[in-house]
């Protein structure tokens, strides 16, 4: 029907709007289905990046470490075809009681920005909070490994309340990483050692999350960088930021494939 007729009658054109607005929404809808039908996963989940995405966090990382951009991209690639990697991590699900929530498909999402992070700032500690499976913490320690064959020595912490989290980290890459079970913040207190990269992402409640950041603020090292996996959804690391005279980016996740929306890392830098 021509437009300025469906223009001219209210129903038409408020029924015409409508289906302008859901066509952003109704692939968002068979992607669910898709999922519902191919994936295991129920919380925590994982997606590819676009490659455009992907180029934006190289970016971003050049921007905050003022290293090279192919290089960050060179690291990014490296950790997405580390074949090692990726089969150490669907051997432990297929022998592991919790396949049943897992998928074989592996999808690092936000964690190539993680892993080029270590890579570029070869961090002596590295402390993530809050590991679940423990897909973060193998992809740190796989970094830190690479590192260590260039000659820089670094060590991995997380952090989990759960004592059944952590178990991707298995194999070589324990000879970087281990985890100190109990509630994080706990753990953090008792902390000695200087942190050169923090990353959040326990109890992801606002509270918690600034609770996490005021703990370590005095451990930080000169140069420390803070990733905030919760910055799409509180202001927490942005607050931190500006209390303590860091700057403040975040780089948004584009999950191909996926209906999750995306998260993002919070970036809090000096
Ligand atoms: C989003 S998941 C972590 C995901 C992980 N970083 C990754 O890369 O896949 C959150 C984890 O935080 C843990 N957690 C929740 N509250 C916690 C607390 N108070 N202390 C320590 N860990 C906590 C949960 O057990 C869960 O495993």
């Amino acid at each position: 029907m021509n437009l300025r007729i469906l223009k001219r009658f209210w129903v038409l054109n408020f029924l015409r709007r409508l289906a302008q607005a859901s066509k952003y929404y109704n692939n968002k809808y068979a992607q669910i289905l898709r999922w519902g039908i191919k994936s295991k996963e129920d919380t925590n989940y994982t997606y590819n990046l676009s490659d455009k995405n992907i180029c934006y966090l190289a970016h971003m990382i050049s921007v905050v470490t003022s290293a090279d951009y192919q290089l960050i991209l060179k690291y990014i690639y490296e950790a997405e075809e580390d074949e090692f990697l990726r089969d150490s991590i669907i051997k432990v699900i297929k022998n592991s009681p919790s396949r049943k929530y897992a998928d074989l498909d592996i999808r690092l999402g936000k964690r190539l920005g993680w892993y080029a992070f270590v890579r570029v700032q070869k961090p002596k500690v590295v402390v993530e909070t809050g590991v679940d499976k423990g897909l973060g913490s193998v992809v740190i320690c796989a970094a830190l490994l690479k590192n260590k064959e260039e000659g820089y020595v670094g060590t991995y912490y997380g952090t989990d309340i759960n004592p059944k989290a952590g178990y991707l980290l298995t194999d070589k890459y324990l000879e970087v990483g281990k985890i100190l079970y109990g509630d994080s913040i706990n753990s953090l207190s008792q902390f000695s050692e200087n942190i050169d990269l923090f990353i959040n992402d326990s109890d992801h409640s606002a509270d918690y999350e600034y609770q996490e950041y005021l703990t370590i603020q005095d451990l930080l090292s000169e140069n420390a960088i803070v990733l905030g996996d919760n910055s799409h959804v509180t202001d927490k690391l942005l607050t931190f930021s500006n209390k303590t005279n860091r700057k403040f980016l975040f780089f948004k996740e584009e999950p191909i494939n996926h209906w999750y929306p995306g998260g993002g890392i919070g970036i809090s830098f000096k």
